[in-house]
């Protein structure tokens, strides 16, 4: 695009240049908090620690800097609403990540999320891979029912609010409680729709899925252009039960899913969601995340009442959730390969 002659026009958000974040530097349109350092990025931006310029006991906060120009787009223009209720709804859960403020209309459209310290639940996944069997199951369980109940709050409202970007690097762990970030602004984030890369004969993913990682855990119809639904959630959290299941972080669950599952001796109904959740047709997943909720909730009720096992890691042992099920874990263990991965993310 030419620039105006004499200057004046407006460009597209899009087209806008994006200013620079360094630290030390006012956040863009909010004085009152400095930037402090960079937290990381994905498909949506940059994300930064920021602390109060004046107020030293106002406790630190994370702002979600939307600069890749087709994201700063598709938020300005079609998901001020939902960033809107996600506000308004979404930070009431204990299990996300409640979002503070936010301005759409600057240069840097920001979020502004209360800052979570303890990393995200990639990592501490990561730890579990060195557990027994059954005491991964324990606390994959138990970590799995608090996000589902927080997908189940998020899918009661009408219209529901969809995740669409549910994966472990987007859920953070204050101690041991899991709690949701990005919530809703997962189609920001992402691309809407590969229609044209489909009918060019490969189903070939956007580049921002494949950047983010995040492909491993979109529902087939969202990767190919479908408007959301509590569904797509559904299917991600299918995928990360299957791979906290099975120990393989980079995995999704194949053809002979239930087979394995039943080797590994999980729990029928946990093994049954798993497979139904990940179904290619939507129609076959629960509806939403409420049949997660109340299935896991069941399970720990029923294995909460039995006597901790002494873990051999005997997959013939069923799975226990315990007290000690959501603490952390010493040690590293290389993620098993021994079934077909998924697309790499
Ligand atoms: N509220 C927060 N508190 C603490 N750390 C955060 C917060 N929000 C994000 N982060 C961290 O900032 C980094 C970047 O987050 P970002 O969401 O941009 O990347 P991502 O989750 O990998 O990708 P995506 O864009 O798909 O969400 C990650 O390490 C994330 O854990
Ligand atoms: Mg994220």
């Amino acid at each position: 695009m030419n620039p105006p002659p004499d200057g004046t026009r407006k460009q597209p958000d899009s087209q806008r240049p994006v200013p620079a974040l360094r630290a030390g530097d006012p956040v863009p349109g909010l004085s009152s908090w400095l930037l402090e350092r960079k937290l990381g990025g994905g498909g949506f931006g940059a994300v930064w620690l920021a602390r109060h310029a004046i107020d030293h006991e106002r406790k630190p906060v994370a702002f979600k800097f939307c600069t890749d120009p087709d994201a700063r787009h598709r938020l300005v223009t079609h998901e001020r609403n939902v960033v809107a209720r996600v506000m308004q709804h979404a930070g009431k859960h204990p299990n996300i990540v409640p979002l503070l403020e936010y301005n759409l209309d600057g240069d840097v459209p920001w979020l502004m999320y209360e800052f979570v310290e303890g990393g995200t639940l990639a990592a501490l996944a990561e730890e579990w891979q060195a557990l027994p069997l059954a005491k991964r199951l324990g606390r994959a369980v138990k970590v799995l029912h608090q996000i589902a109940g927080a997908l189940a709050a998020m899918h009661r409202l009408n219209p529901p609010i969809v995740h669409r970007d549910l994966k472990p690097a987007n859920v953070l762990m204050a101690g041991a409680v899991p709690r949701i970030t990005d919530f809703g602004i997962g189609s920001v984030a992402l691309p809407q729709g590969s229609a044209p890369e489909l009918t060019a004969g490969a189903a070939k993913l956007p580049t921002d899925m494949l950047r983010s990682g995040t492909k491993l855990y979109s529902s087939p119809e969202q990767r190919f252009g479908a408007p959301p639904s509590p569904r797509d959630d559904v299917f991600s959290l299918g995928v990360i039960a299957w791979q906290f299941v099975s120990g393989d972080a980079s995995g999704q669950p194949g053809t002979d899913a239930l087979a394995e599952l039943r080797d590994l001796k999980v729990p029928t109904e946990l093994a049954s969601l798993i497979v139904r959740s990940t179904a290619f047709n939507p129609e076959r997943r629960p509806k939403d995340g409420g049949e997660w909720e109340a299935t896991l909730g069941a399970l720990i009720a029923r294995y909460s009442s039995q006597p901790e096992t002494t873990d051999t890691g005997s997959p013939s042992k069923p799975y226990v959730a315990s007290t000690a099920d959501t603490e952390r874990t010493e040690g590293h263990a290389p993620p098993r390969s021994n079934r077909p991965k998924g697309e790499t993310g």
